[in-house]
């Protein structure tokens, strides 16, 4: 140290009233938002490469979802879970007001009515080629086809009382569209968290299981979503999306994404949304069955440095443990 200066950073860091009289940032389970995997049959299915979560049906699923709000989670994402003899190549199950996704938002939003509930728009569910949009004979993912199916899709989850759509498809103008129809329905309280930044990632295996959609993706997804090495295109999808009407918008994924969400949240500073996805979920979750990481210490780490880049919120499978610790 020079005799001038008088300099010491570690002042504050010696006792913990000034460590957390300065501390930047916080996270709390108001942070969080908790993806649920939705299946048809009542009770739990384990998801081997997602230690520790289920999938859950019937009276399981609003029994959890009861637990999750006794726990203080104020939000939570539904996947569903579709049987394949319900896929075909129109999507039709998507559009039914009376699927398995429009039941579970109409029997969640009776018990539970305080808990905000996300769905996503995409056709992935329901496609028997796992692809996101409507693949035209020579393979293409149409986009503009896709688009009309996108908006009733979305017009069934809004019916049926869905708090945010999400759309998680990446098709070019589906925000605007969603918006459009939304604003004519009636449904101007209807919030869009679009996954504005979606990447081509090889971090959604696990959630390909757990929805069983990894065996059937025939091809990949590299036409529609991004390449993980762009970075000012996000910044170029996300003004575009907020441009046609998203409310909030999401990075995704989001742990390896962290300069994203602040660029993000730099350039726009809008809600800004990180999707801790399953690929991100299995490296900790296995890491900490394995004694390698201190469980809670690590956890508390990983949701902080989302916040800490920016995000305001963070969609994550550790949501149920986390807000028992937060
Ligand atoms: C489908 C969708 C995916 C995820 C969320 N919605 C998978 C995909 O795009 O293939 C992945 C989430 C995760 O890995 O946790 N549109």
């Amino acid at each position: 140290m020079s005799d001038t200066s008088f300099t010491r950073h570690r002042r504050s860091r010696y006792a913990s009233f000034s460590r957390d009289m300065v501390r930047e940032t916080k996270v709390g389970v108001e942070n969080l938002i908790y993806p649920i995997f939705v299946q048809q049959d009542d009770g739990t299915t384990p998801i081997p490469s997602l230690p520790g979560i289920h999938r859950y049906g019937g009276t399981a699923l609003r029994h959890h979802v009861h637990e999750a709000a006794a726990r203080g989670i104020q939000m939570i994402a539904l996947f569903p879970v579709i049987d394949s003899e319900l896929k075909t190549e129109d999507c039709a199950e998507a559009f039914d007001p009376n699927n398995l996704i429009c039941r579970t938002i109409k029997s969640l939003k009776d018990q539970t009515p305080d808990m905000g509930l996300l769905t996503d728009v995409a056709l992935d569910p329901y496609n028997p080629n796992g692809q996101d949009g409507f693949v035209d004979p020579d393979g293409t993912v149409n986009n503009d086809r896709t688009l009309d199916a996108l908006v009733a899709q979305a017009r069934v989850l809004a019916q049926a009382g869905a708090d945010v759509l999400g759309p998680s498809d990446m098709m070019d103008g589906r925000v605007g569209a969603i918006r459009h129809m939304l604003e004519s329905a009636g449904h101007d309280r209807t919030l869009i968290l679009s996954y504005a930044a979606k990447y081509a990632s090889s971090l959604y295996g696990p959630f390909r299981d757990a929805v069983g959609s990894r065996g059937a993706l025939k091809g990949d997804k590299k036409s529609y979503q991004m390449d993980p090495a762009n970075r000012s295109e996000a910044l170029r999808e996300i003004q575009t999306d907020l441009e046609e009407g998203a409310d909030w918008v999401m990075v995704k994924p989001g742990h390896t994404y962290l300069d994203i969400i602040r660029e993000c949240k730099t350039a726009f500073d809008v809600p800004t949304f990180a999707y801790h996805v399953s690929g991100e979920y299995a490296m900790w979750a296995f890491a900490a069955a394995a004694g390698a990481l201190d469980r809670q210490a690590s956890l508390k780490e990983i949701l902080l440095s989302f916040r800490r880049a920016g995000a305001d919120g963070i969609l994550t499978y550790t949501a149920f443990e986390a807000a028992e610790l937060l």
